[in-house]
């Protein structure tokens, strides 16, 4: 028996049903990860009890092994939605002006990952590659070295990287971001991202080695691996999910409009009022698309009890109510907005049907929507995206018509280029989005971090280790892991 891989992450998408929609852009890449791979995924069970945590709960779906923990009311309050979304998350998305800290919520912060350690520890092997992520367990690997544990222990962080002077306006900024130096390697979606912690680091007195960066006695590598999807099973997805009810009740339902798409968590990093008032500009500005065009934005709620959560919604809505009140008639809803979420394969299903994407994130570690809406789209006949510079998919999909969301007219331009691009026009811009999404596809993505987390182990022979890793397939060369 070779290492398994261990995945730890707060969000763990267990399936309720074989067919249950997946959480968001982290729970389907890890899932891809860890497909076809020997190990289990550790994580919250997404319970909330009154106390603090029982027992810890095993559970086999699909062939994944998941171990889940449920956290307190109190541990909810103080770690989920305090330190690591009221205060990590504006921060890794340049907002510090939204940041609300307080020790309390530090000190749960703190708390919650020293008991993911405990509960982990006494599950681990002494082989077993440990592969933590995001945000908000940034000190998991400081608290298993703690416990002895000396694994090859690597992070992901899904979302952005903002640079030193704004990371350093988090208190105690040291204690949190200095215990990702006690990982073997941390990834970041992009290289800027990369770059910044590295000058954070810097700036925090940490030395560059020959492969990494020591900070206070501790080895870490860095680097930049951009998450993507599984990139024909979307494709396929796509292409079947026409024959669901849903979306021919959609298209239908336009009457022959075109259809632009917005799909994001109700998220005030996603940009939404910014691209409602680009939505609007394009109506004002461009009569002859009054009634001929339909805004469908999917915008599940989420983190609901955090306070500027309840207020972007206040806003979306109230955005909304005053374009559809401007610009519409009896007949025609400019923007019909909904707050659920769908099946994967209604969202692809609409991914293909509609004639633009409009992805325009503020700020986005990558944003795999973006990514699913070009693998969705039929080759002979592509919709246009409409990406955000911000986004960091917008390094890889430079065929997208790229915008800066803060540029109201512009975003209102791009719109309208994207509704009028000629057929071949729209097919030169997809053809090389979709060959580079076929080529780094989720597989690779996971391949190419294992690779390099085994490989950043010194005392471990790089390819015996990635060879065991991968269930002793000792005839297949590093990069043909499965
Ligand atoms: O890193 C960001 C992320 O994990 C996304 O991948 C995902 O969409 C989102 O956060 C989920 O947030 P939460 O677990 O708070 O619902």
């Amino acid at each position: 028996m070779g290492p398994r891989l261990i995945i730890v992450s707060n969000r763990v998408a267990v399936p309720d049903t074989p067919r249950a929609p997946l959480a968001g852009g982290m729970a389907v890449a890890v899932k891809a990860a860890l497909k076809n791979r020997r190990g289990m995924w550790f994580g919250w069970s997404g319970k909330v009890s009154e106390e603090s945590v029982g027992e810890s709960q095993a559970v086999e779906v699909n062939k994944i092994n998941y171990v889940l923990v449920d956290l307190s009311k109190n541990d909810i309050q103080e770690y989920y939605n305090g330190l690591a979304n009221s205060v990590l998350w504006p921060i890794l998305h340049y907002r510090v002006d939204l940041q609300e800290y307080s020790r309390a919520d530090a000190s749960g912060y703190l708390r919650v990952n020293r008991m993911f350690a405990d509960r982990l520890s006494p599950l681990l092997r002494d082989d077993d590659v440990i592969w933590v992520h995001d945000y908000h367990l940034m000190v998991l690997g400081r608290d298993l070295r703690s416990r002895g544990h000396r694994n090859t222990i690597g992070f992901f962080l899904h979302t952005p990287c903002a640079p030193p002077d704004i990371l350093q306006a988090l208190p105690h900024h040291r204690a949190i971001l200095g215990g990702l130096a006690h990982y073997d390697l941390v990834g970041f979606q992009t290289e800027n991202d990369r770059d910044n912690f590295a000058h954070y680091l810097i700036s925090q007195g940490a030395t560059q080695t020959r492969t990494g960066y020591e900070f206070e006695g501790q080895k870490v590598r860095l680097g930049a691996f951009p998450v993507s999807i599984e990139t024909k099973a979307y494709m396929r997805l796509a292409r079947n999910a026409g024959r669901s009810a849903m979306v021919s009740l959609v298209r239908e339902s336009l009457s022959g409009n075109r259809l632009v798409l917005g799909v994001d968590r109700l998220d005030y990093s996603k940009g939404i009022p910014d691209r409602i008032k680009a939505f609007e500009r394009l109506l004002e500005n461009n009569p002859e698309w009054r009634g001929r065009v339909t805004l469908l934005q999917v915008t599940p709620k989420s983190r609901s009890e955090i306070r500027q959560y309840g207020e972007i919604e206040t806003e979306v809505t109230g955005l909304i109510g005053k374009v559809n009140g401007r610009f519409g008639d009896a007949a025609w809803t400019p923007i019909r907005y909904v707050n659920r979420s769908y099946s994967r394969t209604v969202l692809a299903g609409l991914y293909r049907a509609a004639d633009v994407g409009m992805v325009t994130p503020l700020r986005d570690g990558m944003n795999l929507v973006a990514k699913e809406y070009v693998a969705a789209q039929n080759p002979d006949d592509p919709g246009v995206l409409v990406l955000s510079q911000f986004a960091g998919a917008a390094k890889e999909l430079d065929g997208a018509l790229i915008v800066n969301p803060h540029e109201t007219d512009a975003v209102a331009a791009a719109l309208k280029r994207a509704l009028e691009m000629p057929l071949e026009e729209r097919r030169e811009r997809h053809a090389p989005m979709l060959d580079h999404l076929l080529e780094n596809d989720i597989k690779k993505w996971a391949e190419d971090y294992l690779a390099a987390l085994v490989g950043a182990q010194p005392a471990r022979s790089l390819l015996a280790g990635i060879r065991a890793l991968f269930g002793g397939q000792s005839d297949q060369a590093p990069l043909a892991l499965r």
